[in-house]
């Protein structure tokens, strides 16, 4: 007997909330992708993004009626017939559980899902050297490019999907009128079939999971420095490191940590001095020895020798060139591009190589998209 006549319940709230956990996360963590600075966030909603999908596949084996896999309708054939049956018939039975289009649409979500999330992870792994793959960052710095294009046009994907899937739900609702848009909020549809229900114990395992993705994403964004978030790298006095360098060449200016260059434009650099950016440095000012030592310094750490995601991009970026300023290299000009001119009219900035105003940390060789600072 059903609970509510001529409506059968269809998604307990446990399946619901796999639903819209997962629109939630996926939404958030696609327009966070934006920011640099929101990196957190992001991977803390990728997080509730990929849990969820685990989450979804074991409910898909062990979960109430509807929900299981083995319900799907994945016949060519009966896809066919359901697109055939919906244009022809503006007044239709529809299936209690999932009809043939989103039983196509959600194995398609869920391989998708999973392969944005494990890419993702990865990406955070070898390109920011954090979280628990970081110590990928040492060998497979070749691969970022790879992992950024399926991230990105993975996720691009899922965004379609999404729209296609919002555009079916609301010709289900006004067109064919099957009340489909209530369906995923009230848990009930209007058609013909058994009410479902849900074990205590699957009940019990659907809120662990969904305790444990909104605990990871808290985890993650209460702290930078945990094993879910922490990097490789750490902070670098580089007045112990080489005294001389920090004497030397952050008297005038910041210090620019030596992985923003490469050896040849160091060589341009310290071979430049008479004169340096309109400065006339001479020996009396840093010895011959002095400059030698310096420069053997700068390239032992240049960019080539640095797996750190600036670094590599930065490599990537230059092809043949060898500029003398980080803020010649293309990559320093694309990733600088949307910040308007009035920015460095603010008193604390004044000029765009004064890097540590707007990347806190940046004299301790810090470039994390965390400590970058937002001023307007
Ligand atoms: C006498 C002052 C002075 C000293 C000493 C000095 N610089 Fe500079 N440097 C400047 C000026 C001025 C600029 C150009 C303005 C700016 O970007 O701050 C500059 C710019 C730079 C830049 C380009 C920054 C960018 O925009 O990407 C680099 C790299 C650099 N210096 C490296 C060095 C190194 C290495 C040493 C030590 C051997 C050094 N500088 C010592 C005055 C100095
Ligand atoms: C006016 C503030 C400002 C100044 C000055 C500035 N940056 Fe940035 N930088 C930013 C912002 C904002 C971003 C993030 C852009 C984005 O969201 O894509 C950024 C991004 C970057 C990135 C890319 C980070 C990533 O993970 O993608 C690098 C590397 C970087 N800056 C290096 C530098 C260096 C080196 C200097 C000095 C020569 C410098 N920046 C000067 C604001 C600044």
């Amino acid at each position: 007997m059903n609970k509510k006549p001529g409506y059968v319940f269809v998604w307990p709230i446990s399946t619901r909330l796999i639903h819209w956990m997962m629109a939630f996360s996926f939404t958030a963590a696609f327009f966070t992708s934006f920011h640099e600075h929101l990196l957190h966030e992001h991977v803390a909603l990728g997080f509730i993004f990929m849990i969820i999908i685990l989450y979804r596949i074991i409910w898909g084996v062990i979960g109430p009626r509807y929900a299981t896999f083995n319900t799907f309708k994945l016949k060519p054939s009966e896809l066919k017939h359901y697109f055939v049956e919906k244009i022809e018939n503006r007044w239709r039975k529809i299936p209690a559980g999932h009809n043939p289009a989103s039983s196509w649409y959600t194995v398609w979500a869920i391989i998708v899902g999973t392969v944005i999330a494990v890419s993702g992870l990865l990406l955070y792994g070898i390109q920011e050297a954090k979280g628990i793959f970081r110590f990928l960052n040492d060998d497979y710095t070749h691969c970022i490019s790879l992992l950024e294009w399926i991230h990105h046009y993975g996720s691009y994907l899922f965004f379609a999907w999404v729209v296609i899937h919002i555009t079916g739900v609301l010709i289900e609702q006004f067109w064919h009128r099957t009340g489909m848009v209530f369906a995923m909020i009230t848990g009930y549809k209007r058609t013909e079939g058994e009410d479902t229900e849900v074990r205590p114990v699957l009940s019990f395992f659907a809120y662990m999971m969904i305790f444990l993705a909104v605990g990871t994403y808290f985890l993650i964004v209460s702290s930078n420095y945990n094993f879910l978030t922490l990097q490789k790298y750490t902070n670098i006095d580089y007045k112990q490191v080489d005294p001389l360098y920090h004497e030397k060449c952050a008297d005038c200016h910041i210090l620019y940590p030596p992985y923003l260059l490469p050896e040849k434009s160091w060589v341009r650099v310290m071979g430049g001095l008479r004169n340096h950016f309109g400065e006339e440095i001479t020996e009396s000012n840093i010895t011959r020895a002095q400059q030698a030592s310096i420069l053997v310094f700068l390239r032992a750490n240049a960019a080539e020798n640095s797996r750190r995601e600036a670094a590599v991009k930065v490599m990537d970026s230059l092809g043949e060139l060898r500029p003398k300023a980080i803020t010649k290299t293309p990559y320093w000009r694309e990733t600088h591009k949307a910040i308007p001119r009035s920015a460095y009219q603010n008193e604390k900035i004044k000029d765009k190589s004064n890097c540590v105003a707007c990347h806190k940390d940046f004299e301790r060789g810090n470039l994390d998209d965390m400590n970058i600072i937002f001023r307007d």
